[in-house]
């Protein structure tokens, strides 16, 4: 197991922290930009990726996969038919605005009972002290959302492929499913790339695939930097051109959770038309400051305009931009995240990026979802932001490391606000998931 000096690194390179503030201000051009707001609470505006972190799922290869009579009939286990009329009844209901209430059956998997948790969000296993976080749920508020049935989603998935498309919040999303469907049956890793940040998994008596394909631009990127996060050049992304990552793949997948977003705060060259088009923060180059929001806008409207345009009729599920609550300071000045309850509506507000990220995504979906329905692609937006936004008290915060107060319980440790402890709030996206996933077979 490998931890890493400084994985949260998303701007660490050879420009120094308070550039990393011009950065952030310079892309908010003509926007308010207030860390703090008096009545409502509102995080800082860096984030960071731990793109160099392993997934740690190789004990799930441990002893062999216990095959399960393969007698059961897909719709058989959990099936009752008033099911299909809840849900399709619930179309008209907004499953992403509601309120966490207190749940006190908890989470159905543990740090002991799943082996696919990364180290760094093992928040149990690292020691954090409290356990509130994990007796919550999220209920919409014109609408029940059951709890994720493992079974039942096992059996829809029979002979199907299922990818998650993305960046390091998408590898926390797919621990998350992994940890669920564990409970039913073990995952098989069949495949991993050299950083552990791609990998497939089967789900042999379902013959069921579940991959997870690092893409944290979804277009081609040329990105420069070492194991550590520490980058020797500016990101080259090439606005008019998708990474052969995952559309070399996409023929393949049944459903895909496509995500992009806090890479694209990072200093990055643009080109498109093969040409230098412009870039995004870079002081010095004399190119076009073009904003974050310009690439962020071009890669949905390439990635949405690839999936709609296929023939193929894949479920596709766009997630919106995951918000961290770093306060009193950033990931590299000592933020913190050491809430422990949930906020409640209005107690909180989103902040400058999170918004226009989410902005980008609800316009470019929206344009995209007539093209989708014409060409019979199921695309549906899987509004996790707001939700997520009111869990402050979800994240490892210091205990993305192991034991971090063992030895000196001062220690200054590195927080992380950013992904979420598993099992924690990010297991109600599966539920939102499985939700609209029923409702769009049934519906
Ligand atoms: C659904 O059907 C089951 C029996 O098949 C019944 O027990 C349950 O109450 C029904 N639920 C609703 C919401 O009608
Ligand atoms: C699971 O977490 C508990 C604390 O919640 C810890 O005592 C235990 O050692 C952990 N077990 C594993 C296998 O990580
Ligand atoms: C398993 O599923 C894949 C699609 O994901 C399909 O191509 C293949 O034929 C299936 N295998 C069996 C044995 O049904
Ligand atoms: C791309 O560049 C070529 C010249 O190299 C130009 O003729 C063409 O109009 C450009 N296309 C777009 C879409 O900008
Ligand atoms: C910056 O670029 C413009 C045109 O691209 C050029 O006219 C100008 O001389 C350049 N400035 C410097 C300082 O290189
Ligand atoms: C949370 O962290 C802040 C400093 O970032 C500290 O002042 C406060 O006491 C901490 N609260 C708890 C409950 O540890």
């Amino acid at each position: 197991m490998r931890f890493d000096s400084n994985p949260l690194s998303l701007y660490k390179n050879k420009h120094n922290h308070v550039f990393v503030k011009f950065a952030v201000s310079f892309v908010l051009l003509g926007l308010a930009f207030r860390l703090f707001v008096s009545d409502s609470i509102r995080f800082s505006s860096v984030n960071f990726e731990s793109q160099q972190t392993q997934i740690h799922v190789e004990e799930t290869n441990t002893g062999p996969p216990v095959p399960s009579p393969p007698t059961i009939n897909p719709l058989s286990a959990d099936f009752h038919p008033n099911e299909t009329h809840i849900s399709s009844n619930q179309e008209k209901c907004d499953l992403f605005t509601g309120e966490w209430i207190p749940d006190p059956s908890g989470p159905i998997y543990s740090n002991v009972t799943c082996h696919a948790i990364e180290g760094h969000q093992n928040c149990m296993r690292n020691g954090r002290p409290d356990s509130g976080y994990l007796y919550w749920r999220w209920n919409p508020r014109d609408c029940e959302l059951p709890r994720f049935n493992p079974e039942r989603f096992l059996n829809f998935m029979r002979n199907k492929w299922w990818a998650f498309i993305g960046d390091s919040i998408s590898r926390n999303h797919v621990q998350s499913l992994l940890c669920i469907l564990s409970q039913v049956e073990q995952a098989v890793e069949v495949y991993h790339d050299e950083e552990y940040r791609s990998k497939r998994w089967q789900f042999p008596s379902y013959n069921f695939t579940l991959s997870v394909v690092w893409t944290p631009f979804l277009l081609k990127a040329e990105v420069f930097e070492d194991i550590n996060g520490v980058s020797s050049s500016e990101i080259r992304l090439y606005l008019d051109e998708l990474d052969t990552k995952w559309t070399e793949q996409y023929k393949n997948f049944d459903y895909v959770v496509i995500a992009g977003g806090k890479w694209f705060l990072k200093t990055a060259i643009y080109h498109e038309n093969n040409t230098v088009k412009g870039c995004h923060y870079c002081p010095g180059k004399n190119l076009t400051e073009l904003g974050f929001d310009y690439a962020y806008r071009k890669a949905l409207q390439l990635v949405l305009s690839f999936v709609t345009r296929l023939d193929q009729k894949a479920f596709v599920f766009l997630r919106t931009t995951t918000p961290d609550h770093f306060e009193n300071g950033e990931w590299f000045s000592g933020g913190t995240c050491n809430r422990s309850v949930p906020f409640k509506e209005g107690e909180v507000e989103m902040r400058d990026i999170d918004g226009i990220m989410r902005d980008i995504e609800l316009e470019e979906f929206g344009k995209a979802t007539g093209i989708g329905a014409e060409k019979g692609v199921t695309l549906k937006l899987l509004d996790t932001t707001s939700l997520s936004l009111l869990r402050p008290d979800g994240h490892p915060g210091p205990y993305r490391q192991f034991q971090p107060f063992a030895k000196d319980k001062n220690a200054k440790v590195q927080n992380d606000c950013l992904h979420w402890c598993l099992p924690g709030p990010i297991d109600s996206w599966n539920d939102l998931l499985m939700e609209m996933m029923v409702d769009g077979i049934n519906g």
